[in-house]
């Protein structure tokens, strides 16, 4: 099964009126233990292109498939924890919580999914702090995934 699928994709922004064709009919095909490099000229689409295969964006037209699933298909929930189970995204920014450690920030979304480190002897994580950036998370409309 292929890790991504990507068939004609297009994405149009419109912007002052003025529409911007960021993706032109690009498809492609990702398989288990590829490295895949995208490159080219500022503005030609990286971002745009892994912002519809991450499942961030949606794509004018076309589709996408992640591990045989068509993300059009699936409803927001079921977007969100495929993301989270299955989709690593290294930002250009990195989007941290500057009230969690580098380190809590790190095990944020591993508690979300489930997943608990075993720890090493040291502080508690600072649960308060934890529930806060939740409810952050909540109030900038990110819904908070349980199994
Ligand atoms: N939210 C948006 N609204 C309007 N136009 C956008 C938006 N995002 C991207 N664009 C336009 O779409 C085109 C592709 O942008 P994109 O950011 O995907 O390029 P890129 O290849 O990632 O560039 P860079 O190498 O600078 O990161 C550009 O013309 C950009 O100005
Ligand atoms: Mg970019």
């Amino acid at each position: 099964m292929s890790v991504v699928v990507g068939r004609d994709l297009r994405k149009e922004y419109v912007l002052n009126g003025q529409t911007v064709h960021a993706l032109r009919a690009i498809s492609l095909q990702v398989e288990p233990g590829e490295y895949v490099a995208i490159t080219g000229p500022s503005g030609s689409g990286k971002s745009t292109l892994l912002q519809l295969i991450g499942g961030i964006d949606v794509p004018t037209h076309g589709s996408v498939e992640i591990l045989g699933t068509a993300l059009e298909r699936l409803t927001d929930r079921e977007l969100t924890r495929l993301r989270l189970l299955r989709i690593g995204f290294v930002f250009q920014r990195f989007h941290l919580l500057p009230v969690l450690t580098a380190r809590e920030n790190v095990e944020l979304p591993m508690a979300e999914a489930g997943v608990f480190p075993r720890r090493a002897a040291g502080p508690r994580p600072r649960a308060a702090e934890i529930r806060g950036a939740h409810a952050a998370r909540r109030s900038l409309g990110y819904s908070a995934f349980r199994r």
